[in-house]
C-alpha cells in the first residue's frame, strides 16, 4: 500500500453505527465477544455442525500444531448436504445457477444435489476412489464443480481444487506435490464469449503428473475434446445409483485432511496448505452464519469469488452449504456481454447478501454508477468484502451505489492459512469505518506487534494471531520446516499473518498489505520470485526482479525488470514473448502489466538485489539511499527505461 494510501486510511473520520433495525434482527450480539475462545467455539461446533461422534476435547495446542474437537467424527457433505434433506429442507434450492452465456440458467435443489454428489461419488468409486485417495479439481463455475468436492468429501478423499485460469505446469506441480491418483475436469469453460481448454490443459498437465490414472471430464461446452482411452471417462457415460443408501457418507475424524489449497509465499514453489474436516467446518460455516447474518429461509446469498480459490471454497461452497444457504454461482465475468451483468443478476435473483473484492468495486466504480442504478438492487441488505485492503473512496461508492446507503459493509479479513475470516464487523452489532477490518471475530485473538515483537496498543506494526482456531491449516503439505520458518519464526508463539496493520485508539484493525515478497492482484496472491522464475526460465533471458506497484483498480500491479542475455536490448515483441510466456508458465494472473528492460539490476556489494529500489522506480517515488548499490548509476538508468516503458492498458 502506499504512503498516500495510508494517510488517507488515517484521516478517515467517517463512522456507520449499525441500523437498529437491522440490529434487533441481527444474528450476532455483543456478548459474543465476552465468550471464552473454547467455550464459544465448543458452542459453535455442537450448533453448526452434526457430528456422528461427539467430541471429547475442544482443541489441543502444541505450538505451532493444533488440533481440534478431538475424537468427534463427521462429515462434511453429509452436513452440506443430506442433514438438510432428512430435515425436510431438499426443495429449498442451494445454487442458482448462471452461465455466462446469455439465458443459460438452472437452479439445483438440496435434494437434487444430493442426487448429483451421491451419483458422482459411486463414479469416483467406480474409477478407485476410496477414502484417503487424493483427487484433484480443474474445473470452472460449473456446478459440477461444488458437487465433486461434495462427492470426495462423502468418500473421505481429499482433494486439491486448481483455479481454471492456471497452467498446466500449475496443475501438474500441484497434482504430483499432493500424489493425486484422479482428476476431474471439463471440455472447455466459458470465458468472456470465448472458450478455455480446460481437458487440452489437463492433458498437458496428465503427461507430467503420472500419478493421476483417470480422468474424469464434465461436458460443459460439447465441442469435441481428445479422450484417452482407459484414462479418460465422461461423466455423463457412467450408469450409476443416485440414491444415498447407495453411498453411504464416511465417516470421518475431525481432524482427517478435508484438502489442500495452494498458494503462493516467498519461493518458486507453491505450498499445499493443508485444511482437515471439523475445525474448518465449523469455522466457514459459523463465520459465515454471523459475518454475513444468514437467515437461510429468506436470503439470497452471492459470493462472486471463483471456487477455486479459498474464498470460494469456505463461502461459495462449505460454509453457506452447511448453513443451508440459498446461493447463487455465476460462471462468467462482470463484463460479459455488458457491464451490468452483475447488477442483472442481483434483480433477477433477488440477491440479498453480496461480497465480493475491492478489485470488482473499483472496476465497477471505472465503468460508472448508471450499469448498477439502472436495475433494482433494493434486495440488497448486507455487502461484504475480501482479499485487500479497501481504499475508503471505494468502501463509499460501494455502500451508496450499490447498498443504497442502507447496507452494513463487512471488510473481511482473512488467508488461505486461516480458513476462516478473522478480522470483520459483525453486523448489527460493530460501528463501521470506511477501510477498517475492525474487530477480531469472537473467538479470536489477534493483535498488532512491533519489530521486536511487543504489542502495539495504538499504532502500526505486524498482525498476529496469539491463539490458535478451528479453521487454522494444520501445516504446509509434506514440509514442517517451512511451516515454522514462515509464520512461526519472526515472532515466536504467535502466529505472523505476513500482513501490516494498524490498531486506532478503539482497538479497530486497519490492514496496510502484505510485509513480505508476495503481490496481491486483484485479490490474488502471488509471489514475486515465482513470476522471477516463470522469465529466467525463457531462453533469452539473463535475470530477471519482479515487484508489484500501486493499481488505482487491482490494488497492485506486477513489475517486471528483466535483463536479456548478451546485453541485448529489449523490444515490443520480445516483451509480448514474455508476458505470454509467465502466462503459460503460470497462468495470465501472473502477467506483468510491465516489462522494463535493463542492462543490471541495481545489486548490492553482496549481490542481493535491491527491491526496495526497484519499488521506488516503479511508483516514481524519489530514490532512496543507493551508496550500498556495487554500481549506483544503474538506478538511474533504470529509471530512465521505466519511464520509456509501455505498459499494459
Ligand atoms: O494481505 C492480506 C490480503 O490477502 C492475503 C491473503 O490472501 P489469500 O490467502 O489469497 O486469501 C484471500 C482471501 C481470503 C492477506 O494476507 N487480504 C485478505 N483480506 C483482506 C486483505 N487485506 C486487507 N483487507 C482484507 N479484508
Amino acid at each position: 500500500m502506499s504512503d498516500r494510501a495510508i494517510e488517507t486510511l488515517l484521516d478517515e473520520e467517517r463512522r456507520f453505527p449499525p441500523h437498529p433495525e437491522f440490529a434487533s434482527r441481527a444474528n450476532a450480539t455483543a456478548e459474543l465477544y465476552d465468550l471464552e475462545p473454547e467455550e464459544f467455539w465448543a458452542r459453535e461446533a455442537r450448533e453448526r455442525v452434526t457430528w456422528f461422534d461427539d467430541f471429547s476435547t475442544v482443541s489441543e495446542w502444541k505450538l505451532p500444531y493444533a488440533r481440534w474437537f478431538l475424537g468427534g467424527t463427521l462429515n462434511v457433505a453429509y452436513n452440506c448436504v443430506d442433514r438438510h434433506v432428512e430435515a425436510g429442507l431438499g426443495n429449498r434450492v442451494a445454487y442458482f445457477w448462471e452461465g455466462e452465456p446469455e439465458g443459460e440458467r438452472s437452479s439445483l435443489t438440496y435434494a437434487e444435489l444430493q442426487q448429483q454428489v451421491v451419483r458422482m461419488a459411486n463414479v469416483l468409486k467406480e474409477l478407485g476412489v476410496r477414502k484417503g485417495t487424493k483427487v484433484a479439481i480443474y474445473l470452472g463455475m460449473v456446478v459440477e464443480l461444488p458437487i465433486a468436492m461434495l462427492a470426495c468429501t462423502r468418500l473421505g478423499a481429499p482433494h486439491t481444487v486448481v483455479f481454471g485460469g492456471f497452467s498446466a505446469d500449475s496443475l501438474s506441480d500441484r497434482a504430483n506435490d499432493m500424489g493425486c491418483e484422479v482428476l476431474i475436469t471439463q471440455d472447455e469453460a466459458w470465458r468472456r464469449g470465448s472458450t478455455v481448454p480446460l481437458k487440452r490443459t489437463a492433458d498437458e498437465a496428465m503427461a507430467a503428473a503420472p500419478g493421476i490414472h483417470a480422468c474424469l471430464v464434465v461436458r460443459r461446452t460439447g465441442h469435441d475434446v481428445s479422450m484417452q482411452d482407459g484414462r479418460d471417462h465422461w461423466l455423463h457415460d457412467f450408469d450409476v445409483p443416485d440414491d444415498p443408501a447407495s453411498c453411504p457418507c464416511e465417516p470421518m475424524d475431525a481432524e482427517d485432511l478435508l484438502f489442500l489449497m495452494y498458494t503462493s509465499g516467498t519461493t518458486a514453489k507453491p505450498k499445499g496448505i493443508t485444511h482437515t474436516t471439523g475445525g474448518y467446518l465449523v469455522g466457514a460455516a459459523t463465520t459465515h452464519h454471523y459475518a454475513f447474518d444468514l437467515k437461510p429461509t429468506t436470503d439470497v446469498y452471492w459470493c462472486a469469488a471463483d471456487i477455486g480459490w479459498i474464498t470460494g471454497h469456505s463461502y461459495i461452497v462449505y460454509g453457506p452449504l452447511c448453513n443451508g444457504a440459498t446461493s447463487v454461482l455465476y460462471e462468467g465475468t462482470p463484463d460479459f456481454p455488458d457491464k451490468a451483468r452483475w447488477w442483472a443478476l442481483v434483480e433477477r435473483y433477488g440477491v440479498t447478501i453480496l461480497y465480493t473484492a475491492p478489485t470488482a468495486i473499483r472496476a465497477h466504480m471505472k465503468w460508472g454508477p448508471e450499469h448498477a442504478a439502472g436495475h433494482d438492487l433494493s434486495s440488497l441488505r448486507l455487502l461484504g468484502s475480501v482479499g485487500e485492503p479497501i481504499n475508503p473512496e471505494a468502501w463509499i461508492w460501494y455502500h451508496e451505489q450499490v447498498g443504497g446507503g442502507r447496507c452494513p459493509i463487512v471488510d473481511t479479513w482473512w488467508q488461505t492459512e486461516t480458513g476462516m475470516i478473522l478480522i470483520t464487523p459483525l453486523p448489527g452489532v460493530t460501528t463501521t469505518k470506511p477501510g477498517s477490518a475492525t474487530k477480531p471475530f469472537p473467538g479470536i485473538r489477534a493483535a498488532v506487534v512491533n519489530e521486536q515483537g511487543e504489542k502495539v496498543e495504538q499504532g502500526g506494526g505486524y498482525l498476529v494471531l496469539e491463539e490458535p482456531w478451528p479453521a487454522m491449516t494444520r501445516g504446509i503439505h509434506g514440509d514442517d520446516e517451512r511451516f515454522r520458518s514462515t509464520y512461526w519464526e519472526r515472532f515466536p508463539g504467535v502466529y505472523f499473518a505476513g500482513d501490516g496493520a494498524r490498531i486506532d485508539a478503539d482497538g479497530d484493525f486497519w490492514l496496510l498489505g502484505r510485509v513480505d515478497d508476495v503481490m496481491n492482484v486483484s485479490g490474488h496472491r502471488i509471489s514475486t520470485i515465482e513470476v522471477e522464475s516463470a522469465l529466467v526460465d525463457h531462453q533469452r533471458v539473463a535475470e530477471a526482479a519482479v515487484c508489484g506497484r500501486a493499481d488505482p483498480t487491482t490494488g497492485q500491479a506486477i513489475v517486471a525488470y528483466v535483463t536479456l542475455k548478451g546485453g541485448e536490448d529489449g523490444s515490443l515483441e520480445m516483451l509480448e514473448e514474455l508476458r505470454d510466456h509467465v502466462a503459460r508458465k503460470i497462468g495470465p494472473i501472473a502477467k506483468p502489466a510491465n516489462i522494463v528492460f535493463t542492462p543490471e539490476l541495481p545489486k548490492t556489494r553482496s549481490g542481493k538485489i535491491m527491491r526496495r529500489l526497484l519499488r521506488d522506480i516503479a511508483e516514481n517515488r524519489p530514490l532512496g539511499d543507493t551508496t550500498t548499490l556495487a554500481d549506483p548509476s544503474v538506478v538511474s538508468e533504470i529509471a530512465a527505461q521505466a519511464a520509456a516503458a509501455p505498459a499494459e492498458d
